[in-house]
């Protein structure tokens, strides 16, 4: 005869067996035994081959929130880089430095692509706020090996936002070959202990004041996609994978994904505690002139390069783009806030650009969606 304690604890098991069950269900719906695969990662295993291949390349490219920006016109003899205004992050872009960026950072994949089949690229900026931004064109031309070379991690590159090994910095070969991709810009590494500290304390504020301001939270969870419907559908955005939260923390946010508060709120801590606190080093890229259009785009096409040369050499690199969103926010309405105040005291009259962590991250990440070129294309 069953006790009737025993049959309390049996129901209780039985009971946690049906939610576990239930929960480890919707998990596997939400893609737990198939990070990286189907449709809206297809794009990764393209050919990068011939006029298609170069902008097959461009498609692979980091972009802010996986917002996948841009829209190419490829055609013979070049390929036309425009934006695509469905795809603006709105108050967490405001002067649109990151829609620049993540097309200067398209243009450095088609380059580093076209170097791969012997081509040259000139880049011609297009100025002016029409909607079409660079044109580029390729012909026979002497190719750096090296820079060619690179061709082979647009496939394998990603954005880690996992832990790193705190204790291991890069070496000063692995930072002057890092420093040597930063073209039109330049690099700053922070890495001492002061240095990071100041920086990982201004980052953590500004994620505060980021995920407390309405209109930037809204249009960022714009491009979140918890579910791996969402993935599948629109095939960009930041996915539950792309956190990199680990076995644990991956099952439960696919058991239950997250509402947009629940998720900032453990942003808020991971930046701290994960992305600050193992970061051996920080880089920043800083424009010689502030708001300067080509600028941005140049620096999308160092950082871009910046993460294959970085690819190649082990090391991950992660953007943390709080501080400079909340400056941005505020600049747009003509005010100067502390975090202009201190980013500027890192760019000698120019402009900080973009900031990403780097070092050797204890795991890979799964990749992250992409649109087919078909629908990058116009
Ligand atoms: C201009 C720019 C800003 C970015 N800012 C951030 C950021 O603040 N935090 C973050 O986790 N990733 C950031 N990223 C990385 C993108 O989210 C990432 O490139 C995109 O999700 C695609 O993923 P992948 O790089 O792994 O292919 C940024 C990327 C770019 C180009």
């Amino acid at each position: 005869m069953v006790s009737r304690r025993g049959f309390i604890f049996g129901s209780i098991g039985v009971g946690s067996a049906v939610i576990v069950g239930g929960g480890i269900g919707k998990a596997t719906q939400n893609g737990l035994f198939s990070a990286g695969e189907g449709d809206g990662f297809a794009a990764w295993d393209e050919s990068l081959e011939g006029m298609s291949g170069i902008a097959a390349a461009g498609v692979l490219a980091a972009s802010s929130h996986n917002t996948q920006p841009w829209s190419f016109r490829v055609s013979d003899d070049g390929i036309d880089v425009l934006g695509d205004r469905k795809r603006l992050m709105g108050a967490a872009d405001p002067r649109l430095r990151e829609l620049h960026i993540s097309l200067g950072c398209a243009i450095e994949n088609m380059a580093v692509a076209a170097a791969a089949q012997g081509l040259a690229t000139d880049v011609e900026i297009v100025r002016g706020g029409s909607g079409h931004f660079a044109r580029l064109t390729f012909k026979p031309g002497l190719i750096d090996k090296e820079y060619a070379a690179l061709a082979e991690q647009i496939p394998l590159r990603s954005t880690n936002r996992g832990a790193y090994d705190a204790d291991r910095a890069p070496g000063s070969r692995e930072l002057s070959a890092l420093s040597a991709c930063a073209a039109g810009v330049s690099l700053k590494l922070l890495s001492s202990a002061e240095e990071r500290s100041a920086f990982s304390a201004l980052t953590v504020a500004a994620t505060e004041v980021h995920v407390a301001d309405a209109e930037m939270q809204r249009d960022s969870h714009a491009w979140y996609r918890m579910t791996q419907a969402e993935v599948e559908r629109y095939q960009d955005g930041i996915t539950i994978d792309g956190a990199a939260a680990g076995i644990v923390g991956t099952t439960f946010l696919k058991m239950f994904p997250p509402t947009p508060d629940a998720f900032d709120e453990q942003w808020a801590k991971v930046t701290g505690e994960t992305h600050c606190a193992t970061a051996p080093m920080f880089g920043l890229l800083v424009a010689s002139t502030a708001g300067d259009h080509a600028a941005w785009i140049a620096a999308g096409r160092a950082y871009q390069r910046i993460q294959l040369e970085a690819t190649r050499l082990g090391i991950a690199t992660h953007p943390l783009s709080q501080s400079l969103a909340v400056r941005d926010r505020d600049l747009a309405r003509g005010e100067r806030n502390t975090f202009a105040e201190a980013l500027d005291s890192y760019a000698e009259g120019g402009e900080v650009v973009l900031a990403f962590r780097l070092g050797y991250p204890k795991a890979d990440v799964p990749r992250s969606p992409r649109r087919a070129l078909a629908d990058s294309s116009i």
